[in-house]
């Protein structure tokens, strides 16, 4: 599987709008970060309107939706009301996910298997609304084969165990080969591969071969160097490191 050059970057802001509601205040701004992220350089925005709100709020995702130069990638759990917002919304992606109350983040993949009658109701609604849509899934065949039947475009491989491994080398070999396994598959059953969760600027070379992968979408490792060095140059300093990762594979070949 020939990879894609130039993969892209995703930065998922959500982060900026909970330091926000940490005091129910008005700043920092989602929309500000959003626009320093694209001058760095981003190729899209990422942000989740959650159920509980607890970060992105309603408003956020409507100036958003006119702000976003780039494109704007809303991530989703299949609840009725979000997928009403999505539907008058229109981002340019929509990426469901799994979402419990009581987690920090998201934190496994969507049952895609177990949740196929609703996930093909929203896939189509979506679809009728022109809205491309990717499911979060872990690197799992049964999974990934489900994802296909369901005529998704994208599917973003859940990176949280390659992640959670790194340092380990065993492990993380293991679940770099899985990565590897799944992104093909992906591929070879007419699907476009992105990935994320817990991806930083150590670990990303590790993913940089996955077959077919055409972007990371990335929060957190971004958001805590911005607190350091400023939005705009950690966002920066993520894009160096793709591609000098890349450039190094392409060495290396
Ligand atoms: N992709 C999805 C589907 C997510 O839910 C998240 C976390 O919000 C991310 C990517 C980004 O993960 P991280 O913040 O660990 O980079």
């Amino acid at each position: 599987i020939a990879r894609k050059l130039m993969i892209k970057l995703g930065v998922n802001i959500d982060h900026v709008a909970t330091i926000r509601q940490a005091r129910r205040a008005c700043e920092p701004d989602p929309v500000w970060a959003a626009a320093e992220a694209e001058l760095a350089g981003a190729d899209g925005i990422t942000i989740h309107l959650r159920e509980d709100r607890r970060h992105i709020q309603d408003r956020d995702a409507q100036l958003l939706r006119q702000s976003v130069r780039t494109r704007l990638n809303l991530e989703m759990a299949v609840a009725e009301p979000v997928v009403k917002i999505a539907e008058k919304l229109l981002p340019d992606m929509a990426t469901l996910v799994p979402e419990r109350r009581e987690e920090v983040t998201t934190e496994g993949g969507l049952d895609v298997k177990g949740n196929r009658k609703r996930l093909a109701e929203v896939v189509s609604r979506l679809h009728r609304k022109k809205i491309a849509v990717s499911l979060f899934i872990d690197p799992d065949p049964d999974q990934v084969k489900t994802a296909a039947d369901l005529g998704v475009e994208f599917i973003e491989l859940h990176t949280g165990c390659f992640a959670n491994a790194w340092g380990k080398e065993k492990a993380c070999e293991r679940e770099t080969r899985l990565l590897h396994r799944m992104a093909e598959l992906a591929v070879s059953l007419g699907m476009r591969v992105n990935a994320g969760h817990g991806i930083t600027y150590w670990n990303v070379r590790e993913l940089i071969t996955l077959p077919g992968i055409e972007e990371f979408n990335i929060g957190h490792s971004i958001i805590s160097r911005a607190v350091f060095v400023g939005l705009r140059q950690a966002v920066r300093d993520m894009q160096v490191a793709i591609r000098e990762a890349e450039l190094q594979c392409r060495g290396a070949k």
